[in-house]
Formats: C-alpha cells, sequence, structure tokens
C-alpha cells in the first residue's frame, strides 16, 4: 500500500513539472514515505531525516532552502511532533491526504513555514490522483483502504482508518484500462481484501470481484492481503477456475498456537487455519502459499512457539515473513505483561528462520524440471547476462538472456523457462521460448 501511495505521491509530483534525480543532494525536494508497523522503521526514519539536516542544496537550485515531508503512516500518527523534533522538516502530511500535496508544497515553498496537514478520515476514496508507476507492464490496484480487524498489536487501523471499499465498477474500469494499456499483472491491494463490498451498496463480495476482473481478460491477477477468517469458498474455487488468478496466496498466520491467536485477536485457531489451506490444496493442489509469523508476543512460551513451527512445517510455505513483535503504543497488547527474556526470542525467531529456509527450499526443489511462464522483470542484481523474472507461483525465476535479443526488448513480456536448479529464494533455468 506504502509503494502504492508513493507512485502517486510521484504522479503528484510529476505533474507539478519535478523530475527524479538519483540522491538526496540533488534534491530540491524530499519526500518520506513511512510506516509505523514495526519500531525499526520508525527509528530508520527519524535518522534518515535527521541526516538530511546538514546536507547543502544543489548550487543551481532554484529554492531557497530544500523542501523536507513527511508523509505516511508516521506522518499521519505524529502530525506536529515531527516538526517540533525535527525543525528542518517543512510539511507532514497523513494517509488520507495526499491529494494535498501540491497546496502544502506551493505554501511551504512561498512562506518558509511548517505546514501540517493530518486528517481524521479519508473524504472518499481518492483514486482519482495521478500515477506514477515504476514500469509499464504491472500495477497496483486498491480496493480497500484501512482495516477493521484491530489486531490486539497492530497500529494499522489507528493509522489507516475504518475500512472503505471502493465501488466495483470502478475497479473494473480501471483494470480494463490496464488491460489495454498492455498492463500484464494487476495486483489488488487492501488490508484484507477478503472482506471487500461489506460497506457497499448490494454488498458485492471479493469473489465477484476477482471474477470481473478475470473477465477482462489481464493475464495476471494477485492480491494482497488476506485474513484467514474472511477467506470463503468462493474465493478458494476461485483459484480453481479463474484462469487469470495466478496460484499463489499471502496467508498470514501469525502464530500457531490457538492463545496466542486468541491474544492478538485474529478470530480463527490453527485448526481452521489449516482446513483452509486443505480446501486450497484441493481446489489448486500446486498453490503456492506464503505467510506472515510475529515471534515473542507477550505471553508466548516455547509450547506456543512450537506449535507455530509445526504449522509451518505441515503447510510447506515458500516464504514466510518473519517478525520480532514490537510494542506499539495505543495498541491493546502494548498493554500486555511480558517476561521473556529478548535472547529467548531472538533464539526463537533464527530456529525460525532456519525451519523458513528449509521449508522454502523444500518447496522449489518440487519445479525442477519444470516449464515455468516467466514474467520478465529486470535483469539479475548479481549477473547482468541474466533476467529476473517472476513465475505464475511468483518465484523470482533466472534465466541466461539469449544472445540475439536485448534485456529491454524482454521486459514485460512472457518467456518460457525450463526450471534447471531450484535454491532457497529463487529458481535458475533455460530460456525455451
Ligand atoms: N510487531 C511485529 N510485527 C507486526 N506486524 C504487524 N504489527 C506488528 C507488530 N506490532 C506484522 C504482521 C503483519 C505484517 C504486515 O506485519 O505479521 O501481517
Ligand atoms: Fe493489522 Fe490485523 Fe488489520 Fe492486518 S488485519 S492490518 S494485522 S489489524
Amino acid at each position: 500500500m506504502n509503494k502504492h501511495d508513493s507512485e502517486r505521491v510521484c504522479g503528484i509530483l510529476e505533474n507539478l513539472g519535478s523530475r527524479w534525480v538519483d540522491s538526496y543532494e540533488e534534491a530540491d525536494i524530499v519526500i518520506f514515505m513511512t510506516c509505523c508497523v514495526r519500531e525499526a522503521a520508525d527509528t530508520r526514519l527519524m535518522g534518515q531525516v535527521a541526516s538530511m539536516k546538514n546536507l547543502s542544496l544543489r548550487a543551481d537550485s532554484p529554492f531557497k532552502k530544500r523542501l523536507i515531508a513527511v508523509g505516511g503512516c508516521i506522518g499521519q500518527r505524529d502530525g506536529e511532533k515531527l516538526t517540533e523534533e525535527l525543525a528542518h522538516i517543512d510539511i507532514v502530511f497523513g494517509t488520507h491526504n495526499i491529494a494535498s500535496l501540491p497546496q502544502l508544497l506551493m505554501t511551504a515553498l512561498d512562506d518558509g513555514l511548517h505546514h501540517v496537514e493530518v486528517l481524521d478520515a479519508a473524504a472518499g476514496f481518492s483514486t482519482d490522483l495521478p500515477i506514477a508507476r515504476v514500469n509499464d507492464w504491472a500495477a497496483w490496484l486498491p480496493i480497500t483502504v484501512g482495516c477493521n480487524n484491530f489486531c490486539s498489536y497492530c497500529i494499522v487501523p489507528y493509522v489507516r482508518g475504518r475500512e472503505k471499499s471502493r465501488p466495483l465498477e470502478e475497479i473494473v474500469g480501471e483494470a480494463a484500462g490496464y488491460v489495454e494499456s498492455g498492463v500484464k499483472e494487476i495486483t489488488l491491494l487492501g488490508q484484507n481484501v477478503n472482506s471487500y463490498g461489506r460497506d457497499l451498496y448490494g454488498t458485492p463480495r471479493f469473489a465477484d470481484v476477482l471474477k470481473e476482473l478475470d473477465a477482462t481478460g489481464i493475464a495476471r491477477l494477485r492480491f494482497a492481503t488476506s485474513h484467514p477468517k474472511d477467506l470463503t469458498d468462493e474465493v478458494i474455487e476461485a483459484f480453481g477456475n479463474l484462469k487469470s488468478l495466478m496460484p499463489a496466496l499471502h496467508l498470514p498466520i501469525q502464530s500457531g498456537s490457538d492463545k496466542i491467536l486468541t491474544a492478538m485477536n485474529r478470530n480463527y485457531t490453527q485448526a481452521h487455519y489449516v482446513s483452509l489451506i486443505e480446501k486450497l490444496r484441493r481446489t489448486c493442489p500446486d498453490i503456492a502459499l506464503s505467510t506472515d509469523i510475529i515471534v515473542g508476543f507477550p505471553g508466548e512460551t516455547e509450547a506456543d512457539f512450537e506449535e507455530t513451527c509445526k504449522v509451518i512445517s505441515e503447510v510447506g510455505y515458500t516464504q514466510v515473513f518473519t517478525f520480532i513483535y514490537s510494542k506499539r503504543e495505543g495498541t491493546p497488547a502494548a498493554k500486555l505483561h511480558d517476561d521473556t527474556p529478548a535472547e529467548v526470542i531472538q533464539e526463537r525467531f533464527d530456529r525460525l528462520v532456519g525451519l523458513v529456509q528449509e521449508n522454502a527450499w523444500k518447496q522449489n526443489q518440487k519445479d525442477t524440471g519444470k516449464l515455468v511462464e516467466v514474467l520478465v522483470e529486470g535483469a539479475s542484481k548479481r549477473d547482468a547476462q541474466l533476467l529476473a523474472g517472476k513465475s505464475p507461483k511468483n518465484q523470482t525465476v533466472h534465466a541466461k538472456i539469449p544472445a540475439d535479443t536485448t534485456l529491454d526488448e524482454l521486459l514485460g513480456k512472457f518467456v518460457t523457462v525450463k526450471i534447471e536448479e531450484a535454491k532457497t529464494w529463487y529458481l535458475k533455468g533455460r530460456i525455451i521460448s
């Protein structure tokens, strides 16, 4: 969501006549788009903004001083406090008012004063803002914003507000426009896409969104993120019925322990989660699954943690995003007492990472020898002669760029790759066609 918000901010800046530069030194305007889900992001932001203080402006800048803005979730949460702590921040804006950015920039440029605008809620679903997309072949498409779930550890409902769904016709219209302009892959976005439509007239369901988008002729459809308590049979069936829906699902479990899941206010049990996985595998046997895990939630015992490890091994994920619990002021979990020593949590975390890697490697091995359709996205970071792209299961695939073509010609196109080698985090193969 943050990346998509950033594309909108860039779209606004481009419309104002700005152009991209490669470094802070060359920039007249620097905008930090922030996240406050975990403390590390908070700390990093303050460090980065502080380091801008003594950075001189380029000699030929028409500006008197570099404009520094902080937007996104930290802007929403801290507002005025940010300019009090770091006086060289000129503008603070929140998650609901990206559209105000031109006005804020112009006034700050004019009067050299601080400008803080943080709204409590969105006036509507702001979809009429320009977007500077990072590439031509893939698009993010937000279908909901905000979240009503209030998981006890999570700050998101407080900084993104209550869930709002975007009208189905509008989503389909935007998708059809993307298809027409050559976009190959659309990723639907929302904090919990499965609860789409509950606030709309006629209560369209998420499965309807998938069906209608499949009918636009998009080649690849993905979505993030799903809450297990709201994953319906219709959505599970869509993995078997819809040609464009890629066989990959990110389904955060957070913990395998029912006691911790209750304390997290997640509203499902390990058994329910596993039953969803079984249904998904019956519908789409080769589906790639990924998840999020929080280690060290207050009160987590070794036995609770072992339940998490058990699920990880049973499900066989291709990717697991692992996080150490981070206390977020203002959330219900921040009030919970916790006496697990940090070293114990770190040791569990390290054990989990080992298990995740072992599982990911095992899952990828199953694809050696297979033919895989890959959407080319760029070059391998380590070897410019190798292309990098994504398989339907969202695995990174590397293959040698054929001598009779260039990477530029292949970008955003599909190639068929025969997988010859499977590593933990990527597959390697040879282009067949
Ligand atoms: N501490 C650690 N991880 C968190 N997440 C959300 N809030 C916290 C927190 N307070 C993780 C969850 C979520 C992912 C986006 O971030 O696993 O799914
Ligand atoms: Fe946070 Fe839970 Fe909402 Fe996800 S579903 S954004 S973890 S409150």
